[in-house]
């Protein structure tokens, strides 16, 4: 099964057949990804944005794309903190888009 361009959902547009070698998830959402891709790229494919900003509610797509603002942050489902744009996916990955709560 691929996806084509023309069948993009989200802000980026893949120039290219994506196939479904690996899948990630988002919020339980599961989306199909390449092996070499960062997450961002998988899930700016998939969606207009990652999540909503702590600060204003307003959503979040990345800013820099290099490592350097946190505007891509998510977190695993294990509380593990990642930068979206810095990090290649991998099959199973399962991120959620608020830091899970901490246990008391
Ligand atoms: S988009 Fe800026 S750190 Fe990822």
């Amino acid at each position: 099964m691929t996806a084509s361009a023309a069948s993009s959902s989200g802000l980026f547009v893949p120039i290219y057949e994506v196939s479904t070698e690996l899948f990630i998830s988002l919020d339980g959402l599961r989306m199909p990804a390449r092996r070499g891709e960062t997450v961002i790229a998988v899930l700016l494919r998939n969606a207009a944005a990652l999540g909503r900003s702590e600060f204003d509610g307003r959503s979040r797509a990345g800013f820099c794309l290099m490592g350097a603002c946190q505007d891509c942050s998510l977190w695993s489902e294990d509380g593990g903190r990642i930068r979206a744009c810095m990090t290649m996916v991998e099959d199973g990955m399962a991120l959620v888009t608020a830091p899970p709560l901490a246990e008391t």
